[in-house]
């Protein structure tokens, strides 16, 4: 399987084999571009695309050792929505292309799926039913899978996404963009019981709620400003950690689950992975984490959810075309 991924600021292209192991994954971001105006500009994100849709493409195919010109894969895989139009609209219309050129069928595949099965990359055999927790910078949702493939909603955010909130608070902590990754590495070394932020909604329901928080957080930097700011993101993380983890342990003791898994760009967090593991020890359950590669958006993961996809609904017509407010299908 060929997956494309090119929903934001990443192009991505990977070749995976049907027992879901990594011939190639190449991913570019072109978010240097995007830097000095605080968040992804989606115009430039499409130029972008546009530009490197092609060595991408190219490149995935040679790193796997196979023709460009007659590949052999069995099929492509693409991510036809969340996500910007301008960006989404390159992938598929390349993997149209090349499905005519090669005369391989094409599928569209949901980028919020991709995440949920970015762990079965590398965790084979996952014992249902498993909750996944994905947190990425647009999405926050907890989910039962109790036959693969088919998903259950459990809980979601009602404001923020966890990657959102993120960085809004590293925007606000002069971390720069995006601020997920600064914001961790320096909570590292900071004082998490500095402050006592709120952990909102953190012992009702499944759901989420994190605006409160990052009011919180900008409440006590102006009142406090020369606060060390490691202290700020430390304790900011294991408010967000806390409330994350409470959420999958009532999760996991609800749904009577085997498997804990995270997938999405938060799931690369330090504390959260380190607190995952923790807990599902503490709940005898298996824990399943993709590696820092398959958290963060990449093509591997479509084409790893192709798979399911392919079999369950067949090939996607030939009209098929990029919806940027794809919802997943939930049972
Ligand atoms: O899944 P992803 O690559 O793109 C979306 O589909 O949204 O997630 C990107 C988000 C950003 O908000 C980024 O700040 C966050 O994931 N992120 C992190 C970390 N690495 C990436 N947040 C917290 N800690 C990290 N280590
Ligand atoms: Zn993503």
């Amino acid at each position: 399987m060929l997956g494309i991924e090119t929903s934001c600021d990443e192009t991505a292209a990977a070749v995976v084999d049907a027992d879901l192991e990594v011939c190639s994954s190449v991913v570019v971001s072109s978010i240097a571009l995007h830097e000095r105006f605080g968040g992804v500009v989606p115009e430039l994100a499409g130029r972008a695309q546009v530009e490197a849709v092609s060595p991408v493409v190219a490149q995935a195919l040679d790193e796997a050792g196979l023709d460009r010109a007659a590949p052999g894969v069995a099929a492509i895989a693409v991510t036809r929505g969340p996500g910007l139009v301008g960006s989404l609209l390159v992938g598929v219309a390349a993997a149209k292309a090349l499905g005519l050129a090669w005369g391989v069928p094409v599928v569209g595949v949901n980028h919020l799926e991709g995440h949920l099965v970015a762990a079965r990359l590398e965790h084979r055999d996952l014992v249902a039913p498993v909750v996944t927790l994905l947190v990425s910078g647009g999405h926050t949702l907890l989910v039962v899978e109790r036959t693969e493939g088919r998903y259950e909603l459990l809980g979601a955010t009602i404001d923020d996404a966890v990657g959102e909130a993120y960085d809004k608070v590293a925007r606000y902590l002069g971390l720069g963009y995006p601020g997920g990754p600064p914001l961790d590495r320096l909570a590292a070394t900071g004082d998490p019981a500095a402050f006592a932020f709120p952990r909102p909604l953190r012992d009702a329901g499944l759901d989420v709620s994190l605006s409160g928080l990052k009011t919180a957080v900008v409440r006590a930097v102006d009142a406090a400003p020369d606060a060390p700011v490691e202290d700020v993101a430390a304790s900011f993380q294991a408010a967000v950690v806390d409330v994350l983890l409470a959420k999958c342990a009532r999760a996991v003791r609800e749904v009577g689950a085997a498997t804990l898994s995270i997938g999405g760009g938060v799931a690369a967090n330090a504390a959260l992975r380190a607190g995952a593991t923790a807990l599902a020890a503490d709940l005898g359950v298996r824990c399943a984490l993709p590696s820092l590669a398959y958290c963060t958006d990449n093509a591997a993961m479509i084409a790893a959810a192709g798979f399911g996809r392919l079999r369950a609904d067949g090939a996607s017509p030939d009209a098929m075309g990029a919806d940027p407010s794809l919802a997943l299908a939930l049972r």
